[in-house]
């Protein structure tokens, strides 16, 4: 019997033929995605789920989907799982790391470039009709970005990434991490530590690149927003809810920090009364981090494979709880 799978949304070539080469898809074919109980309800059956970070993955879904074996996230982030729940029922989970850690990194620095340079505030102006004097000396000055001191909260594999390209505009680069790296790892990246506060308080530029956890929910507060210079930019292209974007909306009007390029928000997509959009200082992208052809093309070509492997009975290339495998060893998950 072919394995019966279920994918939340059309996600770039070549992920779905390949699992429709060996399995029986059910598609949301919308852009919108499903509701939750449409998730319950459509997993009762199946063997295998492919979702994106936007669908919540908890324990309701999971107790329906009695004959699911593997869940395939098309994102790096999965908190949208409850992984401890599905690794308790034997539910093998893939996810897409890596792959779009360059992508990622491209967009943080695109922000950072645009928001110092007012690139968006700068485009608006022209395309409002308002440029009047060939060349004005002081018109839309914005902040030098060569030579400067970015904080990167978070370094891991993206955060490495963007520490790389600072490296290319002569900036010091400070960071912070639970695990310092060693003397080493630190020497060979040019990058420095300081605690939290200390990075607050010294960078022009501060880009957040950590998962968001218990740990990490609201760790820019008002408080951390404080230690911010007033001329320095906050850029956020990991989770939204590691910011208190209430408080961040008071920083920006009261000028305790310039601005900020935010490609992810508390809830998204933001609706139209958000306070942010009235804001020329920040430059705002809806959730494009992995947004190019090459990336998305990849994740979706892991997370098939991810799947596939499981119900083939293997090892996913990427996986988030090898531990499952004491409660349903690989050879009880093959169909293929
Ligand atoms: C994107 O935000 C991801 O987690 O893949």
């Amino acid at each position: 019997m072919r394995p019966k799978v279920y994918i939340t949304r059309r996600i770039p070539e070549p992920g779905i033929s390949l699992i429709e080469e060996s399995c029986d898809v059910t598609l949301h074919p919308y852009d919108e995605p499903p509701a939750h109980e449409e998730i319950v309800n459509r997993i009762r059956d199946k063997d295998a789920l492919l979702c994106l970070l936007s669908d919540r993955i908890d324990k309701e879904i999971i107790d329906a989907g009695t004959n699911l074996k593997v869940i395939s996230t098309f994102s790096v982030g999965f908190e949208h799982i409850d992984v401890a729940e599905a690794t308790r029922r034997g539910i093998y989970i893939g996810y897409t790391p890596g792959i779009l850690t360059e992508a990622t990194a491209d967009l943080a620095f695109s922000l950072l470039l645009g928001v110092a340079r007012r690139i968006t505030e700068a485009d608006r102006f022209l395309r409002g009709n308002r440029w009047r004097t060939a060349f004005s000396p002081s018109l839309l000055l914005g902040t030098s970005v060569w030579g400067s001191t970015l904080g990167i909260i978070g370094l891991g594999r993206i955060g490495k990434a963007v520490a790389r390209r600072a490296k290319g505009f002569s900036m010091k680069v400070l960071y912070t991490k639970r695990t310092p790296l060693s003397r080493e790892e630190e020497l060979n990246l040019g990058v420095v530590y300081r605690p939290l506060e200390v990075l607050l308080e010294q960078s022009d530029f501060v880009s957040l690149h950590t998962p968001l956890n218990d740990e990490t929910r609201h760790l820019i507060n008002e408080a951390r927003l404080r230690l911010m210079k007033p001329d320095a930019i906050l850029i956020n292209t990991a989770r939204g809810p590691v910011v208190d974007e209430t408080a961040l909306v008071r920083a920006l009007k009261g000028k305790w920090i310039a601005g900020a390029g935010l490609d992810v928000f508390e809830k998204e997509p933001i609706g139209p009364a958000h306070p942010l959009l009235h804001l020329d200082s920040v430059v705002l992208l809806p959730h494009l981090g992995s947004a190019t052809m090459q990336a998305r093309s990849k994740m979706a070509e892991v997370a098939a494979s991810n799947l596939l492997a499981v119900l083939r009975g293997k090892a996913p290339p990427c996986w988030l709880n090898p531990e499952v495998e004491n409660v349903r060893p690989l050879s009880r998950t093959r169909m293929l």
